[in-house]
């Protein structure tokens, strides 16, 4: 029985990549852009507890998956997480080390992920979808729109292109696994609430918390430019809106936007092309 949507051209297989961002990290990385810089750290901060939480809850429903190409993709996907974990922990060290305080951003999103962690398993998969597809949509714009990156040193550059080639491949493993195992519309799009909701709400306390540590959290001019960033030219979060609330449709499913030739164009340009 085939459960795996995942479409022909894409494999879902980690690789095992190291990045050397400590001394990147040091500086205003994205361009000297304070705003910039402290919004993609806040997306980081996010990564190694929420990734490892994406990991748990695919595992709770791998036995109950019949089709070996999903269960091939399963063990890429959770292969693909667990490096992304590492490297985003790595990252995180290093902001660590240039003197943000990292253990309280940390434990505030550790103690919401020990909640998640206990929630019925339907719930905690329906989460990780749900996450899962805000990741996947913004990995698609990083990858459709480099200039989104331009100023970033090529070394963070070449991280997040990694990051997002890897979630767009496995976009629809968590997801097929839903269907399959619990398949309740409603339960997605009602949990999409909650995770569209936490996702905003961490991105922006941590965004917050690291523009304090900068001294620009009340200026005015940091804001100005950041709000223009995400909202104005070039508007990432503006331009990825339908994107992010195409999941509330019935019927949704990730592929249902085919950006293969992104995965393609940008493996190419890493020189990761198999
Ligand atoms: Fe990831
Ligand atoms: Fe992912």
């Amino acid at each position: 029985m085939t459960i795996s949507s995942t479409p022909s051209g894409v494999s879902v297989a980690p690789r095992h990549m190291h990045f050397n961002v400590d001394r990147d990290l040091e500086t205003l990385w994205h361009g000297g852009d304070v705003f910039r810089t402290a919004f993609f750290n806040a997306l980081s901060l996010q990564f190694p507890d929420g990734e490892q939480q994406f990991i748990n809850a695919v595992r709770l429903y791998r036995d109950k998956v019949d089709d070996s190409k999903l269960s091939k993709e399963i063990r890429g996907f959770i292969g693909q997480e667990a490096l992304h974990s590492r490297e985003h922990k790595q990252y995180n060290d290093a902001l660590k080390a240039r003197g943000y305080d990292i253990d309280a951003i940390d434990q505030r999103f550790r103690k919401h992920m020990a909640w998640v962690g206990k929630l019925p398993p339907s719930r905690q998969l329906a989460g990780t979808c749900g996450a899962e597809h805000y990741t996947a949509v913004l990995a698609n714009a990083i990858l459709e729109h480099p200039e989104w990156m331009a100023g970033a040193t090529p070394e963070m550059s070449r991280l997040w292109r990694w990051h997002a080639i890897e979630e767009t491949e496995h976009k629809s493993v968590a997801f097929d696994v839903y269907q399959h195992c619990v398949g309740d519309e409603k339960l997605r799009r009602i949990v999409f609430l909650f995770v569209s909701w936490n996702f905003f709400k961490f991105t922006f306390l941590n965004t917050c918390a690291l523009l304090k540590a900068d001294g620009k959290l009340w200026s005015l001019t940091t804001w100005a430019s950041g709000m223009n960033f995400l909202w104005g030219r070039p508007g990432v979060i503006r331009k990825c809106l339908p994107g992010f609330l195409g999941y509330f449709k019935r019927g949704f499913h990730p592929w249902q936007h085919d950006n293969r030739d992104l995965i393609d164009k940008n493996l190419g340009d890493l020189e990761l092309k198999q």
